[in-house]
């Protein structure tokens, strides 16, 4: 068979121990060779060591905290055309730039689609986990590349199936409840949403429904992004604050941006679990199988 040929970018050594382990338990193909030096001018230089000349590639790429990730991805897809390679796929586990999807003040641009448009340009097609889709329906509103959207949805029913005994689940906002009723469905479990308005980068407030008929049960608040981690303490504090004992956070996509995850810690809750979309420590569940059996298809 002809396999494209994989390269990881902007990988942790775990994850590409994850991918390597899987690909050669499946295909026993390898990682192509790519390496990125940047020069003491702190600019790049990207380097395909594996014959590309005529072949389809992939690139996994880990894009979160994307702003200089993403030049030094362009530079590795001209660098690959130029060396001869035919279709580039690009397979982001975490797909960026997905939350500014309207203007909210003036003046402000709608980067999603800027995003959007630059991908486009650049590769002829896109793999993603659950991107931030709220007042986007589907990729296909902003990306001109077929893209496919990859749901994490079964591996973190199974998670909290093997984990958690008789849980609520409980989304911290209108869009979750995309994930967390496909969720609750696959484990026959009850799931709430709050509703919740946002105020700036670390201020949110929410409003809780009546859960008196749950307060023994264990919470699961189910998120696609943890970025600052307000939006799950405004949840786990109106939690804490009716008598909830249990609580356990899962966020597909664990961002983490500064002192987030101590803050989230310090709350007190049962465990805080993400996919490994996102390199961190919080990572329990792997989601490299979900990406690369696609590509085995
Ligand atoms: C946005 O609505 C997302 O679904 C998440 O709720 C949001 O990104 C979480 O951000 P933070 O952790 O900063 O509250």
């Amino acid at each position: 068979m002809n396999m494209p040929i994989i390269f990881c970018l902007f990988a942790s050594d775990q994850q590409i121990n994850l991918i390597q382990g899987f690909l050669k338990r499946t295909t026993n193909q390898t990682l192509g060779k790519i390496t990125m030096h940047q020069f003491p001018d702190a600019e790049s230089l990207v380097t395909i060591e594996t014959d590309v000349s005529n072949k389809n590639i992939i690139f996994i790429a880990y894009l979160d905290r994307p702003d200089l990730k993403i030049f030094q991805l362009i530079l590795a897809t001209e660098t690959a055309r130029m060396l001869g390679a035919k279709k580039i796929t690009l397979v982001a586990p975490y797909l960026p730039y997905m939350r500014q999807d309207k203007q909210f003040h003036s003046g402000e641009g709608i980067s999603s689609i800027y995003f959007a448009k630059l991908i486009s340009h650049y590769f002829d097609g896109l793999i993603t986990v659950d991107p931030h889709l709220h007042r986007w329906h589907s990729l296909t509103d902003i990306y001109s590349i077929p893209s496919q959207v990859l749901h994490a949805a079964d591996a973190v029913a199974a998670w909290i199936s093997k984990n958690i005994a008789a849980p609520i689940l409980l989304g911290p906002d209108s869009e979750s409840t995309q994930w967390v009723s496909d969720i609750a469905k696959k484990l026959r479990a009850p799931y709430l949403v709050l509703s919740k308005e946002r105020f700036g980068d670390q201020q949110v407030s929410s409003n809780m429904p009546e859960i008196s008929a749950y307060i023994n049960q264990h919470f699961v608040l189910i998120d696609d992004i943890i970025s600052t981690a307000a939006t799950m303490l405004e949840a786990i504090n109106h939690l804490k604050q009716q008598g909830v004992k249990n609580i356990s956070c899962i966020g597909v996509h664990a961002i983490f941006s500064g002192p987030a995850y101590q803050k989230l810690s310090a709350a007190g809750v049962n465990n805080i679990i993400s996919c490994n979309t996102v390199a961190h420590e919080s990572n329990q569940i792997d989601l490299i199988p979900l990406l690369l059996e696609t590509h085995n298809q």
